[in-house]
């Protein structure tokens, strides 16, 4: 008994002996670089994304990757406070509002935090966009073409009649990347011959499901004498939205096509047992903007290499019931 403690507790001295001299010669974990990723949704698999990819880079590299929750300005501002406590030395951020990009900005600098944003860009005090800090964002008007276009591949597919189709393009202006989107969806609709007049717009109050829904819901009373609908969104969650308020107000699936963006928040919805107005949603590339928003960063930081100010990113492919499984895994997803 003595001697299988005694022998066991060598063997911890040795592991532990063994792990200070890795230390010594890799560089111990104690001393490794903290880098903060600050996202406005984390419920969001895209987010969830970003985060898991951005851990992948830490591991590569060996940094560390605090991941934080910022869903309004008093969680960011106070997130940075925390960051900066436990000896970070920057942060990426997917930011809840825009217009704080200045106040974040001027907290970073207060603690010589380094930052990248990803996906939503700053604005300044007079609503510009502020271009001089790094941004990782996926291509939004070209993507959103994309989403037009595929929406009205699918109708002709379907031999609808555009004569009692409409198109329900649900906003959220306020955001640029969402602005680009809608705009460029709608862009290609006008562009294939689709009646201008029977695109009808309505902003949501927040991105999420229940927000798109009751948007979408007071839009379909409107035009009680449409019999199929197109659904437009800025993301995925902002198109389910819209097909929910189809389903509550009786239209069946066969006469709603929506697709979404994001891909990654549409893999519950695709792998429903029967299809829904959901037709499918482009991914892009939630791995590429986490690893490479912090990937970035990590470098400024240890090599004083600094970030190109701007990276688009513009990879994309529609994901329906059909293929999603396959395209998912393709991308390690
Ligand atoms: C915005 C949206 C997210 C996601 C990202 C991608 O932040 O709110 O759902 O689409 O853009 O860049």
């Amino acid at each position: 008994m003595k001697l299988q403690k005694l022998l066991s507790i060598a063997a911890l001295a040795g592991m532990t002996m063994l792990s200070a001299s890795a230390n010594a010669f890799f560089g111990s974990k104690d001393d490794s670089i903290k880098l903060g990723y600050l996202v406005k949704q984390p419920e969001e698999p895209w987010f969830q994304t970003e985060w898991s990819f951005a851990e992948k880079a830490g591991e590569e590299y060996g940094f560390e990757v605090i991941k934080m929750a910022v869903p309004d300005g008093e969680k960011t501002l106070n997130a940075i406070d925390t960051l900066a406590a436990s000896g970070a030395k920057g942060f990426v951020i997917c930011t809840p509002d825009p217009k704080l990009g200045p106040a974040i900005m001027a907290k970073a600098k207060s603690y010589d935090l380094k930052v990248v944003t990803v996906d939503d860009q700053f604005l300044n005090a007079k609503g510009e966009p502020m271009v001089d800090v790094p941004l990782v964002m996926m291509a939004a008007s070209e993507i959103g073409y994309r989403q037009g276009s595929e929406l009205y591949k699918e109708m002709t597919a379907r031999e609808w009649d555009a004569a009692t189709t409409g198109v329900m393009a649900i906003t959220a202006d306020e955001l640029d990347t969402a602005r680009r989107r809608v705009d460029g969806s709608i862009k290609a609709l006008q562009e294939l011959g689709f009646p201008q007049e029977q695109i009808y717009r309505v902003p949501t109050k927040s991105n999420d499901i229940p927000g798109a829904l009751d948007a979408a819901n007071s839009l379909l009373v409107q035009y009680p004498s449409v019999t199929q609908w197109l659904v437009v969104g800025m993301n995925d969650n902002t198109v389910l939205g819209g097909i929910r308020a189809t389903e509550g107000q009786g239209f069946d699936a066969a006469s709603v096509i929506g697709i979404g963006i994001n891909g990654v928040d549409a893999v519950n919805e695709l792998a429903k047992s029967s299809a829904t107005g959901f037709y499918g949603s482009l991914l892009p590339s939630p791995d590429v903007h986490g690893f490479k928003s912090i990937e970035s960063l990590y470098k400024w930081v240890s090599e004083d290499v600094e970030p190109e100010k701007f990276v688009e990113v513009t990879d994309v492919v529609l994901i329906t019931r059909d293929n999603f499984r396959a395209e998912l895994e393709k991308k390690g997803l």
